[in-house]
């Protein structure tokens, strides 16, 4: 990577520090196991894998790779939502480099999610293998007035949906189904594309099989995990 390069993404990263995060993060894990000094090594490798990663991404929504020699190697993945414009993609990620720094500024690894990006790095080789470690839930809090149908409906849509996404190069697809007269639920499937497109099948197989334990008769509701998430909602909410 160039100096000038490193000089503008050092100069992004100021930019947020001074003027805050714009975007909420949905969650974070960072690594507890090894942290690292200021002298460290690991320090270096790791910023230049978040430079690669800030220039990699966007234009395909999603990059990966790895940085330096063992024991101070970084391995990292960023991934956009499917429907996103570089420009978006772009800032989620500057967003997402930001505040790992500021959330997990000593840890070897970590892992966080917002609307319209995953951003992961750890120092041990986690590419190519579902990750089923981190993972959350959210749901909305109100409540469908026919859950039976409805969870029904939801899973049929996400079920096909999942389908569709391993079926593609991009491992994504967004939908919708309708519920009844001017009703829909709307929804996507996405992994992370260092998987294979039986893995991400898997992958998407498994959380939609979590649906019940956390947004059973929910309007909205997502599992996402490291590898792969399932998002629907009663609203339109990715751009066709
Ligand atoms: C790493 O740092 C965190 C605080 O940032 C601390 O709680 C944890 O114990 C540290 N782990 C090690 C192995 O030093
Ligand atoms: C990083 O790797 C360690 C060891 O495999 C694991 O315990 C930890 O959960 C990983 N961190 C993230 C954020 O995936
Ligand atoms: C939704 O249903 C749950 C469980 O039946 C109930 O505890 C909760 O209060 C309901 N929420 C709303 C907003 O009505």
């Amino acid at each position: 990577m160039s100096s000038l390069s490193i000089y503008l993404l050092t100069f992004a990263l100021l930019l947020q520090t001074i003027y805050g995060a714009t975007l909420t993060p949905l969650k974070h894990f960072c690594s507890s196991s090894e942290n690292f000094t200021t002298t460290d090594p690991y320090k270096p490798n790791l910023r230049q894998l978040w430079g690669n990663l800030y220039f990699q991404t966007p234009p395909d929504g999603f990059g990966f790779g790895s940085v330096g020699q063992d024991p101070y190697k970084t391995y990292g993945l960023a991934l956009c939502r499917g429907d996103l414009e570089a420009a978006d993609c772009r800032t989620c990620i500057n967003e997402a480099t930001a505040e790992s720094l500021i959330q997990c500024p000593h840890n070897k690894g970590a892992i966080i999610w917002y609307d319209h990006c995953l951003f992961k790095y750890n120092n041990t080789d986690f590419l190519g293998k579902i990750d089923n470690q981190n993972k959350f839930y959210t749901w909305s809090v109100r409540n469908v007035s026919d859950p039976t149908i409805f969870n029904q409906k939801t899973r049929e849509l996400l079920s096909l949906l999942a389908k569709d996404a391993s079926a593609t190069p991009k491992l994504y697809a967004a939908g919708e189904l309708e519920l009844e007269k001017s009703k829909k639920v709307y929804g996507l499937a996405q992994c992370t594309r260092d998987i294979s497109a039986s893995d991400c099948s898997k992958c998407l197989d498994g959380i939609i099989g979590e649906l019940p334990s956390c947004c059973d008769g929910k309007e909205g509701g997502r599992v996402v995990t490291g590898s792969c998430n399932i998002r629907y909602e009663i609203y339109s909410f990715v751009t066709a």
